[in-house]
């Protein structure tokens, strides 16, 4: 089970104190699990946070990156080797923020092409607004947010899925049990069986309910993220 704590423009150099917590857990934890705990800072923590974690099995990624993969005259961004250069093995492509943003699957597949070039994995997001999933178009999006976003790229087994329904992400709702499961087995069946881990309000209180359903693949966690004691919980909870 994959474990990411996306912290968004969240989080300080003080912040890394949290993590003592979690690194005990995990080193305690670890043996009788496959689990993968992976933290996605803002940019500026990417590099203190893999110092930090450097003895750990806890592994750092970005949230984003730019689609150049060459150095370049481009303000504000960083490419995948800057990333990887800065100790981070993951980065998050696609994320809802970004794409409410302008991000198009064109260019998030070529953001894609550039980390894998670099050798870092993908943490590719995909999901539905609220409008999309009352008109019942929620599979039909996904398909193209899939069939863009993986676009002419052929190995694909440093791509991982997250599938973050817009409308859960920061509301404290979830999809229905069935729905979600249905959901994810779409995916997979679109994806040709990547992993599919689940995002949006994912918290110590439902994933119990969310754990009931056999076929998710890990979490991507927001908000609950940020307070160890919380991400502790939800991780001691899905094996428990
Ligand atoms: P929340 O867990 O805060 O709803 O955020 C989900 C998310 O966007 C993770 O990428």
């Amino acid at each position: 089970m994959y474990f990411i704590a996306n912290w968004k423009m969240f989080g300080s150099l003080n912040s890394l104190k949290s993590l003592d917590k979690v690194i005990k857990f995990f080193k305690n934890f670890k043996k009788n699990t496959s689990s993968k705990i992976i933290y996605c800072p803002p940019s500026t923590l990417i590099n203190p946070m893999f110092k930090k974690l450097k003895k750990t099995p806890i592994q750092v990624g970005a949230q984003n990156c730019h689609e150049n993969q060459n150095y370049g005259a481009f303000t504000g961004s960083i490419n995948t080797i800057m990333i990887k250069n800065a100790g981070a093995k993951y980065v998050i492509i696609g994320h809802s923020e970004n794409r409410q943003n302008g991000e198009t699957d064109k260019l998030i597949n070529t953001k894609i092409k550039s980390a894998l070039k670099s050798g870092l994995k993908v943490i590719f997001c995909i999901g539905e607004t609220l409008k999309e999933k009352k008109k019942n178009k929620t599979n039909r999006l996904l398909n193209k947010q899939i069939t863009r976003g993986l676009n002419k790229i052929k190995s694909k087994k440093n791509i991982i899925i997250a599938y973050e329904p817009i409308w859960s992400i920061g509301s404290g709702l979830i999809p229905k049990s069935k729905e979600l499961f249905e959901t994810i087995k779409f995916i997979k069946k679109k994806a040709k069986n990547l992993k599919v881990l689940y995002g949006g309000s994912v918290n110590p209180k439902n994933i119990n309910e969310l754990n009931l359903i056999n076929n998710i693949d890990g979490y991507m966690i927001g908000g609950a993220s940020q307070d160890a004691k919380k991400f502790i919980d939800i991780i001691k909870k899905t094996y428990i």
